[in-house]
């Protein structure tokens, strides 16, 4: 039995440490892709020769085609530019659905059975850029932001409180940017809701900051934005499809009737993910505040994916 291949396309920051954490996952083979010539050649030597101090056998290849990427399990891509201090998500659109397009089209075109994981933003409009030309089944194309903005929220509680990461347990759902909705209602520490830990003004605080973080890292970084969080959290729904785990993970995927606004959307929503792909979008009764903002939200996402349209893309 061959090991399972996944592809990684776009070799800047969010896909090279992907590949890197992959890697040491030591359960999958991994391409590198990237149009730069040498770099993702570079990066895939240098991970597999960290392979025999971390003790790890997995392949890595680094290309500037698409050859070696034929039949992979999962093609996760990260291509696209980053945002720039001032700039939002949705800047972004023109360009990176243009990358999208072009890069699932080639990947798919090779896999014709891969799942696809979209990291490129704006996210939810960029997941159904992916899902439109790759033209797979919805329960095989998959956003990740969700855990990304729930492991935010996540570490901002634990550091608030003093306790361990483990024990926080957080939803952020909607589309991955101003408009996403942390779900104090399912946010819990070692089981107790974080309503009665968090006094509600600091509590606001902290979803504040949370719905700002990626632009927090941005503005502190200048010349791009956050990528250890992003490629775990990417790697985190790679874990679950491909060892079948069947995590509970909020990602966007298409909604299919059990959340009011969303339905026709790829956006953030609780989604059980295993080797079948989505398995289920898992529904949850939100607060009604909540149930408001996930429409807000999933409005805003609408906007962006009828300016794709619009756009030709
Ligand atoms: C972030 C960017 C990558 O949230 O969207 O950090």
């Amino acid at each position: 039995m061959s090991r399972k291949k996944i592809t990684v396309i776009g070799a800047g920051n969010v896909g090279a440490t992907t590949a890197q954490r992959l890697a040491e996952r030591d359960f999958c083979d991994v391409v590198l892709v990237d149009i730069v010539e040498g770099m993702p050649q570079g990066k895939a030597l240098d991970l597999m020769q960290s392979g025999p101090i971390y003790g790890y056998d997995s392949k890595v290849t680094g290309t500037n085609g698409y050859e070696d990427t034929a039949g992979s399990d999962i093609v996760v891509i990260t291509s696209g530019l980053a945002r720039k201090p001032g700039m939002s998500r949705d800047d972004l659109l023109k360009v990176n659905a243009g990358i999208v397009k072009d890069v699932t089209l080639k990947a798919i075109a090779r896999s014709p059975q891969a799942l696809v994981i979209v990291v490129s933003n704006p996210l939810d409009a960029m997941t159904y850029v992916a899902y439109k030309h790759s033209k797979l089944p919805a329960n095989k194309v998959i956003g990740m932001a969700g855990i990304l903005d729930s492991a935010r929220f996540r570490a901002f509680i634990a550091m608030e409180l003093g306790v361990s990461v483990r024990d926080v347990t957080a939803f952020v759902l909607g589309g991955h940017g101003d408009t996403m909705v942390p779900s104090t209602k399912y946010t819990t520490v070692a089981g107790i809701p974080v309503e009665d830990l968090i006094p509600r003004d600091r509590l606001a605080q902290i979803l504040e900051r949370t719905a700002k973080g990626g632009a927090e890292i941005v503005s502190l970084l200048k010349t791009g934005s956050a990528y250890y969080a992003p490629s775990a959290a990417a790697v985190q729904m790679c874990d679950s499809i491909l060892l079948d785990k069947k995590m509970i993970l909020p990602c966007a995927v298409l909604s299919n009737g059990k959340y009011e606004g969303c339905d026709g959307l790829f956006v953030g929503l609780p989604a059980k993910l295993g080797s079948g792909g989505v398995e289920e979008v898992v529904k949850f009764k939100l607060a009604p505040n909540e149930s408001e903002a996930l429409k807000r939200s999933a409005a805003a996402v609408k906007e962006l994916c009828e300016a794709v349209d619009r756009l030709g893309f």
